[in-house]
């Protein structure tokens, strides 16, 4: 077997470095690097298709730039009272700009101002900012109508793999799971509890 790979190129994107931007001692840099750390959050399932589960963020936030780097994500459901879980397991992408566009013209007016002004997860000075800018915002946009911002939109998760939980008697619970295959059907199985 013979392969001619000197036309592969891989073009290196992901990231970038800047003196500005690192710590003072590099061990602290390596520790950043070495201990990727997952992290959990809860958002509003807002949409789903055949296609995927649909939240809408903040493209800036840690969520979105983990995303950016790694789309595997895990999502779970949990409903207490009819005792069942569910966890999908998928990548997330960032939907078409028009559906974006379609939902935030939906919001009230409050959540779109807020939506411009919040640079999630940035440290703030204190809340009285935060609302000084919403004044200043609901002024400026008065009897007109409010874009959405680029850096606000939706991401959907289209699932690689989706397990149900009921609960049962004598914690015998069923546990039951989807595993999507290379045609796109699903492969189903029947887990122990
Ligand atoms: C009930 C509830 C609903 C939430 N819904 C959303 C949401 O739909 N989108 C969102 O970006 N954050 C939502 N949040 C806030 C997130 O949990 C999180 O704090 C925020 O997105 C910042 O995340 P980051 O770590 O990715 O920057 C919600 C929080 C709660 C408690």
């Amino acid at each position: 077997m013979e392969k001619d790979l000197s036309n592969y190129r891989k073009s290196y994107e992901k990231d970038e470095l800047s003196k500005k931007n690192v710590p003072e001692n590099p061990m602290e840099l390596f520790q950043q690097w070495f201990y990727g750390f997952p992290k959990s959050r809860v958002v509003l399932l807002k949409r789903f298709t055949y296609e995927g589960f649909i939240f809408y963020t903040n493209y800036n936030s840690e969520k979105a730039k983990a995303i950016d780097q790694n789309p595997n994500v895990c999502i779970s459901f949990f409903w207490h009272s009819a005792e069942r879980q569910i966890i999908i397991k998928g990548k997330a992408e960032k939907i078409a700009e028009n559906l974006s566009d379609g939902y935030f013209e939906t919001r009230p007016r409050g959540s779109q101002l807020s939506a411009i002004i919040s640079n999630q997860s940035e440290i703030v000075n204190s809340r009285n900012d935060l609302e000084d800018k919403l004044k200043e915002l609901e002024k400026q946009y008065e009897g007109k109508e409010i874009p959405r911002p680029e850096h606000w939109g939706g991401l959907i998760v289209k699932p690689e793999e989706i397990e149900f939980w009921q609960g049962r008697a004598n914690r015998l619970h069923d546990r039951i799971r989807y595993r999507l295959n290379e045609d796109y059907s699903w492969i189903i199985d029947r887990l122990a509890p």
